[in-house]
């Protein structure tokens, strides 16, 4: 069978990652916000009808958890509606959709890793909205896939990494929120553990999670960035981290859960693949991507 992709999203950090991954392989169209704004529901159809395919990997989303919580219509519309539009569009034409989801459909009381048939409870507008939008692709198609990811990380979108090694190089103290925990994921190791379900050997359909391996906090993650930046000579003020907790951060308009680390073992068992440690994807995404920017 000739395979045909859509990715909605590829302005993104993901999206545009995953374009570069399926092009090698066979045809895709990459849509960016330009060419459909998920905030227009009526043009979804219109859009879609003028496309021929047989998946669409929807990586498109609002993903600023505060801006999110001040905004919850508009982000019901993009994160939700607009996923239940194309995942009913998708179920008649007989394609697959891939929707990226999130770790934020959790409340964080668990305490060990959440698998994928763990009870849900979002905290906040954003993990609300997303898992909405599971629960509509679920419902439109049992060939649909939700692929759950957690604190990703990777070139195009300045993430965390970027944000704490750019503070660590400009002041000399840097607090960073220890009790939040979960797994930082790097967008290659996503991409690499994709490739199966890209080149049509994996098929899989319902909930599906995938994170680095590893657990740790915000402030263990930062610290392990500033570390592989100073091993790579990147020139910082501040080497060490403090710690400060979620309720002394004013601008955190969103409860965030206090431990959301989710079990890719569905992945592991079904595709033979180990998901990398998270230092390994940090080290790698430091060395490679960061540092030759950054160090003088
Ligand atoms: N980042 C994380 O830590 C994380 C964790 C778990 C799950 N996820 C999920 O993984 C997916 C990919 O995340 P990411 O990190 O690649 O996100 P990202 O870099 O923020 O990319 C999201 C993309 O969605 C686009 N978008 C936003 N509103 C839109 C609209 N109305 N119409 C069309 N496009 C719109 C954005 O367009 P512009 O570029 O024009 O703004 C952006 O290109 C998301 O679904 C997210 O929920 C992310």
């Amino acid at each position: 069978m000739n395979h045909h992709s859509v990715i909605i999203g590829t302005g993104g950090r993901l999206g545009s990652a995953l374009r570069t991954a399926i092009e090698a392989v066979h045809p895709v169209t990459s849509l960016c916000r330009q060419d459909l704004d998920l905030e227009n529901l009526d043009a979804i159809p219109t859009v879609l009808a003028a496309l021929d395919f047989d998946k669409i990997w929807l990586t498109a989303a609002l993903t600023n958890v505060d801006y999110c919580e001040s905004h919850p219509e508009l982000t019901k519309t993009v994160n939700s509606e607009a996923v239940e539009i194309i995942a009913q569009i998708c179920a008649k034409k007989g394609a697959q959709l891939i929707l990226f989801s999130t770790d934020y459909v959790f409340d964080g009381k668990k305490n060990e890793l959440y698998t994928e048939s763990d009870a849900t409870n979002p905290l906040n507008i954003y993990g609300q909205s997303k898992l909405l939008a599971e629960q509509y692709l679920l419902t439109a198609s049992d060939r649909h896939l939700v692929i759950r990811l957690s604190w990703l990380f990777g070139n195009l979108h300045p993430g965390f990494p970027e944000w704490v090694i750019s503070q660590a190089i400009k002041n000399d103290a840097l607090s960073i929120v220890s009790d939040r925990q979960s797994c930082p994921t790097y967008t290659a190791d996503v991409i690499e553990a994709l490739k199966p379900l890209i080149h049509g050997e994996l098929e899989m359909s319902g909930i599906l999670q995938l994170c680095n391996q590893g657990v740790c906090s915000w402030q263990e993650w930062a610290q392990y960035c500033l570390d592989c930046a100073a091993i790579n000579d990147i020139e910082l003020k501040c080497h060490e981290t403090t710690s400060c907790l979620m309720s002394d951060i004013k601008s955190f308009a969103a409860r965030r859960p206090a431990y959301s680390a989710m079990s890719s073992e569905r992945y592991q068992s079904v595709s033979g693949q180990t998901m990398p440690d998270w230092k390994l994807g940090v080290s790698r995404y430091v060395k490679d991507y960061l540092a030759p920017q950054l160090k003088k």
